[in-house]
């Protein structure tokens, strides 16, 4: 007899039959008469239902058995309004594969022992549904970009030098010296697009943050595509785009799971380029209208974009920031030398999830910008050698691919969209 799963049972093509399914126990009610359980797997729950006159030895087994214990059901399959999702199983045995007692997640305990206990926290229904929306993510992202014809490629982790200044490098001791562990490809992008001219990557980037904020990790995966030729308006669009491709792969793949979340698939088909377009000089005055006060030159933070966020019912772009506040590899606006060709798009509630630039291709300038910084430009000789040897205008950006799964999930942390999050205070479990 095959198994099925519970989204295949959900749809009641089975309804009527006999039927086994394999899951674990998540949770169970019983009166003297009848015991119920709640079944899940990896795709859904499903209510079965004991009847203890009919079946004593099972309904005592329904009666003790533990949360996440797992289980094989053998049953009925039957049509029930009163059951959550419409079915029930009636089942005539109940077999404990796994035992488990003492489960030691129950109701209303604090975030913090939540994170405590990840390993089996990632089993409810909540985070189940984040790692499955995560994992469309990641497939909308290498099929558009594969599509669009981007070569995926695997930057080293260990590294020598910065990108994204250095307060946020993790040292460490590599054999008898020390180096970093990569913040961005930045470095290695620029490379990888004078044999391939169009390159991505999805991989780990690590920043010593030491902001606790709801939007900051010291690990995550990030997107990063990089493109010859391509300039700012080029660069804008491919933003739009792989955004759309994402919230397009996920509405479509994802609507059990959107549900659990209550969040609907129809909102996300709606985000569809173009998005909306300020400049960072406008944002200020947006803002101004809220009453918060940003002075010219200061960096956008959490609340502000946030803020933004609400004039637009769609991830929104800022362009054009300050060339102070803005790292040496971005590229000046010829028409405005007081701001850079950058860009960074805003999702609602959660702010900035994609850092992007047209690149300055003019190796005099990229020498300026990096003593600007205070960066040696010895530690840059690698770099540099993209400017040497036949630079072109090329773009790219970066996405943290967490802040968009806390975006379409609907939370307010970004620890919740990720399996095992790391700050500055947790690297276990
Ligand atoms: O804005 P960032 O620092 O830009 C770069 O690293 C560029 N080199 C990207 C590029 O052009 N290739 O980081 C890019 C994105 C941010 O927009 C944000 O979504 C995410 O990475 N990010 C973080 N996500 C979680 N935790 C952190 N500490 C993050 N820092 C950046
Ligand atoms: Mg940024």
């Amino acid at each position: 007899m095959k198994f099925p799963q519970i989204r295949e049972l959900l749809t009641g093509k089975q309804a009527g039959k006999k039927i086994k399914l394999r899951g674990w126990v998540a949770r169970k009610r019983s009166s003297k008469k009848i015991a119920f359980l709640t079944i899940r797997d990896s795709t859904g729950r499903i209510q079965v239902s004991i009847i203890r006159e009919n079946n004593e030895e099972n309904y005592n087994i329904a009666d003790k058995v533990g949360y996440e214990s797992a289980v094989i059901i053998e049953g009925l399959l039957s049509k029930d309004d009163r059951a959550p999702g419409g079915f029930e199983i009636k089942a005539s045995k109940i077999e404990i594969i796994g035992p488990s007692e003492n489960f030691p997640i129950s109701k209303d305990q604090s975030q913090e022992f939540l994170l405590d206990v990840r390993h089996l926290a990632l089993r409810s229904e909540r985070l189940t549904a984040m790692l499955k929306i995560n994992s469309s993510v990641f497939e909308g992202l290498h099929t558009y970009l594969r599509k669009e014809d981007y070569t995926e490629v695997q930057p080293p982790m260990f590294t020598t030098a910065g990108s994204e200044g250095g307060s946020t490098l993790f040292e460490l001791k590599y054999f008898d010296k020390m180096v970093y562990l990569s913040q961005s490809w930045q470095l290695y992008a620029e490379n990888f697009i004078y044999a391939l001219e169009k390159a991505y990557t999805i991989a780990p980037s690590f920043r010593a943050e030491k902001s606790k904020t709801a939007r900051h990790v010291t690990e995550y995966w990030h997107a990063e595509v990089e493109a010859t030729w391509m300039d700012f308006e080029g660069l804008l669009e491919l933003m739009e785009n792989v955004i759309s491709a994402i919230c397009e792969n996920v509405a479509k793949k994802n609507v059990h799971e959107l549900k659990v979340l209550n969040r609907d698939p129809k909102e996300l088909l709606k985000i569809k380029p173009p998005f909306p377009r300020i400049t960072y000089a406008e944002a200020l005055d947006l803002l101004k209208k809220q009453e918060i006060d940003v002075p010219y030159g200061a960096d956008l933070g959490g609340r502000e974009e946030r803020a933004i966020g609400k004039f637009f019912d769609k991830p929104v772009i800022v362009t054009r920031y300050p060339r102070e506040i803005m790292a040496f590899y971005k590229k000046v606006d010829p028409e405005n030398p007081k701001v850079c060709l950058n860009a960074n798009l805003l999702a609602p509630e959660v702010g900035e999830i994609i850092d992007g630039s047209e690149r300055e291709s003019d190796m005099n300038k990229i020498l300026e910008s990096l003593k600007h910084e205070g960066l040696d430009p010895k530690d840059y000789d690698f770099y540099l050698d993209t400017r040497r040897y036949g630079s072109v205008p090329h773009s790219g950006f970066g996405m943290g691919v967490a802040r968009v799964v806390m975006w379409l999930c609907g939370f307010d942390t970004i620890k919740d969209a990720i399996a095992f999050p790391r700050t500055m205070t947790r690297v276990k479990p």
